[in-house]
């Protein structure tokens, strides 16, 4: 047991980060006005109001909870604690664009995720009028807009807006993109190999729903204007061309774009329906039938949609566009085609896409697929809601769907996400906003807080699917720890905070190497590392998808496992051989935790017997191993990490380690520098004639070669650390203390050596 107080060593009581001058707004237009209000909060005010004695975290958190108001009084309540103190982050780290919190406790606004039910008209949405009694995908909404963002919603905007801080802030924010995009000539046509034409589809997308934002919030005709301009030119008929003069114009053949086109111009045709005239509602029409929804229909029937019998972003995505494209037209083109398509897309989407969140909410593919999967079944939800009036099961299909938001929150580090695996192409108009409207559909108040202060949240979809309700502060009450245990996907993220961004975070995963879409890495036991608010074992992400075999398959002889970044030697493992791991590795895992859970303060004071550790038995991912596990825990605190691999192997054995510092080696430890943080590692009972090593992350002399033309991404500015031991049985034991300011050398644990088999809560005291 320590036998000396935590908040000595400044894990989150010293906030350096406030001084560093790079720091500033993403996305918030107002910044001093919210420090102010937030300098008047911190002050007391709210706290003083609500108890005389507002120092004391735990009395006032008693006389809230025994006063507590209910009803309409405590939505109101909530709405006046959430206009006083206004946004929660002062500000957005730039190098991660996380959200900066300040230090500090406020018992009034950071409690328990809610949402206060309310009729007032100042602070929540209507009901919505369009209630049908028995619900069809085609019997739509006589009013427009139909898709996400209805008439009765915009009517109400001017009132809520001016009554929360976060839809004032992102409604200025998309004013300003709005503007930005203006004076920008339309997209201009870029086909780019495998990835085709989805960015472009992606930034069109993006710019028609800020031009239809700020058009109907001003009535200003130039946003009609400037809005059929981008859509004329990305269906041909611009000043400069755009793709191919015939009907895959829209690259039909990387489906995702046809997809993307398709909904971007569902939203532009739906959302300003009464503003274009009937010739340009006809055009408008017709270009998406023509390169969208007829090469949708064709490829569906013929039985070439590959995508239709996929769990993951390829079936969201193209399922979502194309029923967008579909209720945006129904009525309007009588020739049955948007019918035909809905009739497909919706069985198709709750049998395929729904069941992409496996039972433990992890994403079928990678942290990063999860924005465009997750979107794509947003925005398709969405839309069938207020167009239709229903879900159509698309919410309740898979149970297990409301832990998508789990997932998300916990595969993001204080280091960004714990980003295994392909990372996708650019974003655009994909964001992590799906979890404003899941939070508020599967009621996970928490979901909503969370994203609520990303640097992507502010985007027309969050105006709409945002439930102003919402009170209390996502961490109050949130496990620092969680294991997502379905054997696809093994893995766990632990941490010493959820508001400090310099907390100590480690995720680790073991899971299958297989079933994942071919974005997957060789990579079980694979981790990373971060502290003092930077990432120190990282993540080298996607290879060039234009390589060849890239996407070949997941095959052990697959030619993506020639690739360095696709390799086990790519990732933060053990190698042995020097071989790749075995694609039919079957891992098992085992997880616990002390249960540490944040409260109300964004100042955790972590306990000194507070751990977590993941271990995994990854025998069968290896050929010439007899037995393989390995363990990580947090130790100390929450302030150090124990790194184990307990392995017999018959083939030489390769510790590795990604990282972006400068590392220096002394023997068996070495010290490993970013900017002027610090973190030493140490190798705890070294084997004989062991040390540690450094090297470039490049693929060994001896790999089998890379196709013909083939070659590897470069990694700049990253260093692998290796340790190299001959075949034999080993207990390797990396311990990492992370130099944390007030925290001196005597401060730091030496934990004595414990097999991993016999780990516990209580064995690294
Ligand atoms: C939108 O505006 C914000 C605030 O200026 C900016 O940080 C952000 O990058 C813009 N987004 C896009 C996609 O241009
Ligand atoms: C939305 O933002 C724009 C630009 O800052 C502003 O002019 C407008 O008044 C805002 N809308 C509301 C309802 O506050
Ligand atoms: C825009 O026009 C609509 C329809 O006439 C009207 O209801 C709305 O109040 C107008 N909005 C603004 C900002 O002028
Ligand atoms: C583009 O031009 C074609 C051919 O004249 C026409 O059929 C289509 O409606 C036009 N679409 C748009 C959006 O201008
Ligand atoms: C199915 O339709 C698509 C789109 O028109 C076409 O490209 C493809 O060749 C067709 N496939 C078959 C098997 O007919
Ligand atoms: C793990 O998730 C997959 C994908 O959702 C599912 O098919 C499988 O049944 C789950 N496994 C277990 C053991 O529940
Ligand atoms: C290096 O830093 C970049 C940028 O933050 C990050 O994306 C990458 O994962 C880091 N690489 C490693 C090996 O930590
Ligand atoms: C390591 O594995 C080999 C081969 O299975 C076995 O003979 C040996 O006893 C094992 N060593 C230890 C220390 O368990």
């Amino acid at each position: 047991m320590n036998d000396y107080p935590n908040e000595t060593y400044g894990l989150t009581t010293s906030q350096p980060q406030h001084k560093r001058a790079s720091r500033k707004w993403f996305w918030i237009g107002v910044p001093v006005a919210i420090a102010v209000i937030l300098a008047a909060v911190l002050g007391g005010v709210l706290g003083s109001r609500a108890h005389n004695n507002s120092k004391s975290s735990s009395s006032s958190s008693n006389a809230a909870a025994s006063s507590s108001p209910t009803g309409e009084a405590a939505a109101s309540q909530a709405a006046s604690i959430k206009q006083e103190i206004g946004i929660f982050p002062t500000g957005t780290d730039s190098q991660y664009l996380l959200p900066i919190y300040p230090s500090t406790t406020n018992t009034a606004a950071y409690t328990t995720p809610t949402f206060h039910p309310s009729s007032n008209a100042a602070i929540a949405w209507p009901a919505d009028p369009f209630q049908p009694s028995d619900p069809s995908p085609t019997s739509v909404r006589s009013d427009r807009p139909r898709l996400i963002a209805p008439a009765y919603k915009w009517e109400a905007l001017p009132q809520l807006i001016p009554n929360d801080p976060y839809l004032k802030a992102w409604n200025e924010t998309i004013f300003g993109n709005a503007t930005a995009y203006y004076g920008l000539p339309p997209v201009v046509y870029h086909m780019d190999g495998s990835s085709g034409i989805l960015d472009n589809a992606r930034e069109i997308k993006m710019r028609v729903k800020a031009f239809a934002y700020v058009y109907r919030m001003t009535n200003d005709t130039k946003w009609i204007d400037r809005t059929f301009l981008e859509l004329q030119n990305a269906a041909g008929n611009g000043t400069t061309s755009f793709g191919p003069d015939d009907q895959t114009k829209w690259n039909p053949g990387h489906f995702l774009d046809t997809a993307e086109f398709t909904a971007a111009f569902a939203i532009g045709y739906d959302w300003l329906y009464s503003a274009w005239t009937d010739e340009q509602k006809s055009q408008i029409r017709s270009s998406m039938i023509f390169y969208g929804l007829q090469p949708g229909l064709e490829i569906y029937s013929n039985g070439s949609a590959w995508w239709a019998s996929v769990d993951g972003n390829w079936n969201c995505v193209s399922n979502s566009g194309l029923t967008m494209g579909s209720l945006a037209i129904l009525g309007d083109d009588t020739s049955g085609i948007a019918e035909q398509i809905i009739a497909k897309t919706i069985p198709n989407t709750l049998a395929n896409c729904m069941t992409a969140v496996s039972d433990d909410g992890t994403w079928s593919e990678t942290a990063n697929y999860w924005y465009f999967g997750t979107t794509g079944a947003a925005e398709m939800t969405s839309s069938l809601m207020t167009a239709a009036g229903s879900d159509f099961g698309l919410l309740s299909t898979n149970p297990d769907l409301e832990k998508t938001g789990l997932f998300h929150m916990y595969v993001t580090g204080p280091g960004s996400l714990f980003a295994y695996g392909d990372h996708g192409p650019n974003k655009f108009s994909t964001t992590a906003n799906s979890l404003i409207f899941w939070g508020d559909q599967l009621k996970h108040p928490e979901y909503v807080l969370f994203q609520r202060d990303q640097h992507d949240a502010p985007e027309p979809n969050s105006m709409f699917w945002y439930n102003p309700t919402v009170s209390g502060a996502f961490w109050d009450g949130l496990a620092l720890d969680h294991v997502f245990d379905n054997n696809t996907d093994q893995w766990a993220a632990m941490r010493s905070s959820w508001t400090d961004e310099d907390a100590l975070y480690v995720a680790i995963k073991a899971g299958k190497l297989q079933g994942h879409q071919t974005h997957n890495d060789l990579d079980c036991g694979d981790f990373v590392l971060d502290a003092m608010g930077t990432r120190w074992a990282g993540e080298l992400g996607s290879g060039d998808y234009l390589s060849p075999g890239y996407f070949s398959s997941d095959a052990q002889d697959s030619q993506r496992w020639l690739y360095y970044r696709k390799r086990t030697e790519g990732q933060n493992t053990i190698l042995v051989n020097k071989a790749n791991q075995l694609v039919s590795a079957a891992p098992s895992i085992k997880f616990d935790s002390s249960g540490t859970k944040q409260d109300s303060s964004t100042v955790l004071q972590v306990p000194s017997d507070s751990t977590a550790y993941f271990t995994a038995d990854l025998s069968s991912a290896y050929d010439g191993v007899t037995s393989f596990k390995r363990g990580i825990r947090m130790i100390n605190g929450r302030k150090q990490v124990l790194l184990q691999d307990d392995i017999n192997a018959s083939g030489d054995i390769m510790w590795r380690m990604h990282t972006n510092a400068t590392v220096t080696v002394d023997g068996t430890s070495a010290t490993l520098k970013i900017g002027d943080k610090t973190l030493q590692m140490t190798i705890l009972n070294p084997p004989n004639g062991v040390s540690v090593t450094t090297g470039p992350a490049v693929r060994f002399s001896d790999d089998p070669a890379l196709p013909d033309g083939a070659s590897d991404q470069e990694n700049p500015g990253v260093t692998v650390v290796m340790i190299s031991l001959p075949a034999g049985t080993y207990s390797l034991q990396v311990l990492f203390n992370p130099q944390w300011d007030g925290m001196s050398s005597s401060d730091f644990k030496t934990p004595s050596a414990v097999a991993i088999d016999d780990w516990s809560l209580t064995s690294h005291p």
